[in-house]
């Protein structure tokens, strides 16, 4: 084994020491999706911290959030980018994007853009390096696609992220057709080589909540 195994205790850890603010935001918008009967699928509080490091960083101004899910990850991106920025946020369900408009109200938050349908056809319509930026958490059999809009939508030295690329600790293994997350698990190990073999990206997988992909774009 290397590296430290990541208990529950030491996650606690990390969360209560380095992302309490983000913690306290997620149980704020939460509590409405909820409410809603919207899935708790959001990103984790210290994957949230950790793409506030990375867009401060970068001084990132422009973010686009692929699957806006309740708000949760267009929130954050947001505090981290500051007003003078802007985060467009791109939804499918109605219902998620109308639960997110108003967490994001609620949090005095005024520069998400949520655009509400197919993620694909709302990037194909944008103009090249347009963005900082791009997290990419919706349909896992999209994120080839995403990737590869994202390459022509993100400025040189700009950021490409990936959730879920740990596939929910399936992602070093051969899944069966019979199992029920082959379809995600798959598309997620064809995502990650897709990373991999990109010339244009300096990448690594991150093991932070179910794992995140970070590219830099070198154009
Ligand atoms: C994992 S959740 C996003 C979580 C969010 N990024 C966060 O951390 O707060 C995925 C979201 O993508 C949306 N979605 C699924 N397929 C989509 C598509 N084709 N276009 C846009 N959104 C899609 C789902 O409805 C869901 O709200």
């Amino acid at each position: 084994m290397k590296g430290t195994p990541l208990t529950d205790h030491t996650c606690e850890y990390i969360v209560s020491n380095f992302a309490s603010d983000e913690r306290v935001l997620l149980q704020r918008m939460s509590a409405r999706a909820q409410a809603a009967g919207i899935p708790m699928i959001m990103i984790a509080e210290e994957q949230a911290k950790f793409v506030k490091v990375f867009l401060r960083a970068i001084k990132a101004k422009r973010v686009l959030d692929v699957g806006t899910l309740f708000g949760y990850s267009a929130a954050i991106m947001s505090q981290a980018i500051g007003a003078d920025g802007e985060v467009v946020s791109l939804e499918f369900n109605p219902e998620h994007a109308e639960v997110a408009k108003e967490n994001l109200a609620e949090a005095g938050i005024g520069n998400v853009k949520v655009i509400t349908g197919p993620a694909l056809d709302a990037m194909k319509s944008m103009k090249d390096n347009i963005f900082d930026f791009v997290l990419i958490d919706a349909d896992k059999v999209n994120y080839v696609n995403y990737l590869r809009e994202s390459l022509r939508l993100v400025r040189p030295g700009g950021v490409i992220a990936g959730d879920n690329a740990l596939a929910l600790g399936k992602i070093a293994t051969e899944v069966e057709p019979d199992d029920s997350d082959f379809v995600s698990v798959t598309a997620l190990q064809e995502f990650n080589r897709a990373i991999t073999a990109e010339p244009s990206l300096f990448s690594i997988l991150a093991p932070i909540g179910d794992g995140m992909v970070i590219g830099v774009v070198q154009k």
